[in-house]
């Protein structure tokens, strides 16, 4: 435990958190979630589920990994010894998602390079899924390889477990050091430009415009708590194991506030890229911006390939920088993700982590082959589908609920938290998580049920 690796410095902790919440969900879902539910006007439910869950629960996070100083499992295991499998409920969700990510960041790395010669053509959509995914509902062909997928998947591992081989300060700290400053400037150069094309106040006026009427329906309160969730990358485990590197003294409420809000900005600007991209897209085709929004693989490899081939100049460039960005912020997350298991293995075993990386990176590795086949994307759906319904704000449902009502640890994180900040917590704080966060979950899991029963 003396021994416990730590950050070399607050700001490489904070790109790290960053860099694990900055990824697919900020540029491909948020924009369309918002869209879909209410536009402007999404940004209140946004902002209540920011303020009352995210942040609450990053703190409370940061918190437990600090205290405990362990990977989520042992964490848990240390809070009370009946909680060990909390823990690790959330590294099986980490692992589970880590395997399909990672096919999705190497399609990432494929467009780049079909970027420079525009290869996907003008049927966007069927390159997509004959030509590249090579896509087949035919029993006999759907677990064969499609080498045109494997080599950048293999790309992406080799990177990914390079980086855990190195450790927290060399490997995890360097890159995100490396790949978040990157990312913002590159996405800044994109978001300029699809601001400058012409359409682009269309697409904008499209995503802002409020429809107040939505923040009456209740599911519309689900996708923001859902959204911050999944994008803020709490109640995966990670979140936990970034922050039980934390040197002692570590201003934890106050890194947490900002890894939410930077998380938060990141998204904004990434809705107002895709949106004036798609106002851009609208214009040139002639149809209304709602007929083009789209979100997840149909917005990254069929919508923004047919933007960046109508593209006044420049195209393969502009189409270069689109998919680096999604290559880097897919990269940072998945780096998180896969610690996650690395560091939960390697304490629960006692084993070193260049064996926990070989071991539990290599089986994560080989279990994502599966997507690399030509049934791949069913099967990516199908896993997709069923971590976002049962993973996610499931496990933050659990938790929450454990460590307030069961465990009756709010005090005493309270306290811990408050040693060393400059930021209070109090009632806001104890009231998100001891009463809004989980009658708010716990609404959604009764709606789920209630419809996947029905
Ligand atoms: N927070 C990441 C995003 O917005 C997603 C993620 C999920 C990262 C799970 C790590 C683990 O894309
Ligand atoms: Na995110």
């Amino acid at each position: 435990m003396e021994n416990r690796a730590q950050w070399g410095t607050r700001a490489g902790f904070i790109l790290a958190a960053v860099g694990s919440a900055i990824g697919l969900g900020n540029i491909w879902r948020f924009p369309a979630v918002a869209y879909e539910n209410g536009g402007g006007a999404f940004f209140i439910p946004y902002l209540f589920a920011l303020l009352t869950a995210g942040i609450p629960l990053l703190i409370m996070e940061f918190t437990i990994g600090h205290k405990y100083r362990g990977s989520a499992p042992l964490s848990f295991f240390r809070m009370s010894r009946k909680t060990e499998w909390i823990g690790w409920w959330g590294v099986l969700v980490a692992f589970v998602i880590s395997t399909y990510y990672a096919v999705i960041i190497g399609w990432a790395i494929s467009y780049s390079v079909f970027s420079f010669n525009l290869s996907w053509g003008d049927d966007t959509e069927g390159f997509l899924f004959s030509d590249y995914l090579q896509l087949s509902v035919n029993p006999g062909e759907t677990g064969s390889l499609v080498p045109g997928v494997l080599i950048p998947l293999l790309i992406v591992w080799v990177i990914t477990l390079g980086v855990l081989f190195k450790g927290v300060k060399k490997g995890i700290e360097t890159a995100n050091k490396i790949f978040i400053p990157t990312l913002v400037v590159l996405f800044m150069i994109i978001v300029i430009r699809a601001l400058t094309l012409p359409g682009a106040a269309q697409g904008l006026q499209a995503f802002f415009e409020p429809n107040f009427s939505a923040i009456m329906d209740s599911s519309v309160w689900v996708a923001a708590y859902g959204q911050i969730f999944f994008s803020l990358s709490i109640a995966f485990a990670i979140m936990i194991t970034y922050s039980s590197y934390l040197p002692k003294k570590s201003d934890i409420t106050n890194n947490a506030f900002i890894a939410g809000f930077s998380n938060s900005g990141f998204e904004l600007l990434a809705g107002i890229g895709v949106f004036a991209a798609l106002g851009f897209m609208a214009s040139q085709s002639g149809v209304p911006v709602n007929e083009v929004v789209s979100g997840g693989v149909g917005l990254a490899f069929v919508v923004f390939p047919q933007i960046i081939n109508e593209f006044p100049a420049l195209n393969g460039l502009f189409g270069f920088l689109f998919f680096l960005s999604l290559v880097l912020a897919g990269l940072s997350s998945l780096i998180s993700i896969s610690e996650t298991y690395v560091a939960g293995i390697s304490e629960k075993f006692g084993i070193s982590r260049t064996k926990a990386v070989a071991f539990g990176g290599g089986t994560a590795a080989v279990i994502s082959l599966l997507f690399a086949t030509q049934g791949g994307l069913f099967f990516l759906d199908a896993a997709d589908y069923f971590i976002n319904q049962f993973g996610v704000a499931f496990v933050g449902l659990v938790e929450v609920v454990v460590i307030a009502w069961f465990l009756r640890k709010l005090n005493d994180f309270q306290s811990h938290a408050n040693e060393i900040s400059d930021i209070r917590l109090g009632t806001w704080w104890k009231v998100s998580l001891g009463l809004i966060t989980p009658l708010v979950l716990g609404y959604m899991m009764f709606d789920l049920f209630k419809t996947n029963l029905a």
